[in-house]
């Protein structure tokens, strides 16, 4: 049967009734993908799965929550929708809201997303504006302008979004069969750890799974508020998506991490893109470098033994975005390419090939 999207996929799980217009690209039934070179670099036993959230319809995992916001916000007759953004979620409202035909107000901050989730958004028609701010300044001013003016908010502080986004839970689970035992994921705003451990919970209430997994979220070091315990007032990581220093789910994440006996703690930028080359030149999997932190800290704390009596455990680390979405790091990390004459002799010259 052909994929319906979220929304009628989870139906039963989710605030929506008949009523409910659905807004929909199709997104989620991503990839459970086995990441075995990488469970051998790691070599604790572990089982790894990465969930590939950059193939959904723009790219990052924004959509199953966005799905959601904007099918409700018609609903509730709204016209138009805002968000501040790192640049996923803007990415996904302006695409969603295209569809639907709302107005979409997008806040970015100046000269801090990368450049494939600025031309989404652009492309799809919002109305965005660079605010001369960091992340925390932006959201500041899309919630003051969402209380005060007709505008639904469409940030993760929508619970609307949180809800959209749990059904990447209910979809390991359907795929595993089970939970796993160890759920690895990024950590920014805070909204998609808090949104995974509400569907794990939503699923163990059911009766479809019996355990639940260890929550283990991590930050950038540069931008590590909840690990430091302080907000962060400028923050610094190559990986933009989760350059936040005051996440708006900052109570819930932490809660996620405690409740289920797991934790949450940060990556450097080096151990970003270690982790950033690995699944791309040894898994072949492509992601953003905010992503990559959730593999990054798995790597990191194998090290440190916390893996050590979890032989055979399952690890699922949640991808969240696609490495197109930020292409200048890609090239930045690995270099141009080597530039050649027009020369079938020199091009096997160079390439060391022998018949
Ligand atoms: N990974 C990517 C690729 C993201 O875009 C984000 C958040 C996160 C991880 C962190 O998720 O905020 O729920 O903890 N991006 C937001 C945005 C902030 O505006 O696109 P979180």
């Amino acid at each position: 049967m052909a994929w319906e999207g979220v929304i009628k996929t989870y139906f039963d799980y989710l605030p929506v009734s008949e009523k409910t217009p659905i807004i929909t690209l199709k997104e989620g039934n991503t990839p459970l993908v086995p990441a075995d070179r990488l469970a051998r670099h790691i070599n604790k036993g572990l089982k790894i799965f990465l969930k590939y959230e950059g193939l959904n319809p723009t790219g990052s995992f924004k959509d199953r929550g966005m799905t959601m916001a904007i099918s409700k916000a018609i609903e509730e007759g709204s016209c138009a929708v805002m968000c501040a953004s790192t640049g996923n979620t803007s990415a996904s409202a302006a695409a969603y809201s295209a569809r639907s035909g709302l107005k979409c107000f997008v806040l970015i901050p100046h000269k801090s997303i990368a450049l494939g989730k600025l031309s989404q958004a652009l492309i799809h028609g919002a109305d965005v504006l660079a605010v001369q701010g960091n992340f925390d300044d932006t959201l500041k001013v899309v919630r003051y302008i969402t209380s005060n003016y007709p505008v639904t908010l469409v940030n993760s502080i929508n619970p609307n979004r949180i809800e959209g986004q749990k059904t990447g839970a209910f979809e390991i689970v359907d795929v595993l069969g089970k939970a796993p035992d160890y759920h690895a994921i990024p950590v920014g705003n805070a909204g998609n750890i808090t949104a995974y451990w509400k569907g794990y919970r939503e699923y163990h209430e059911a009766g479809k799974i019996s355990s639940l997994p260890r929550m283990i979220g991590f930050q950038a070091a540069g931008s590590a508020p909840i690990v430091l315990g302080k907000v962060v007032e400028d923050p610094k990581t190559i990986a933009t998506a989760i350059k936040i220093g005051n996440p708006a789910s900052w109570e819930s994440a932490e809660a996620a991490a405690r409740d289920s006996g797991g934790m949450i703690q940060m990556v450097t930028d080096e151990e970003i893109i270690e982790a950033y080359k690995i699944l791309a030149q040894t898994e072949g999997v492509f992601v953003e470098p905010a992503s990559a932190a959730s593999v990054a800290g798995v790597i990191k704390y194998a090290k440190e033994s916390y893996f050590d009596d979890s032989k055979g455990k399952t690890v699922v680390c949640v991808l969240t975005g696609h490495g197109l979405k930020d292409p200048d790091r890609a090239i930045q990390t690995v270099g141009n390419p080597e530039v050649i004459e027009n020369d079938p002799m020199k091009v096997v010259e160079r390439l060391g090939l022998k018949k």
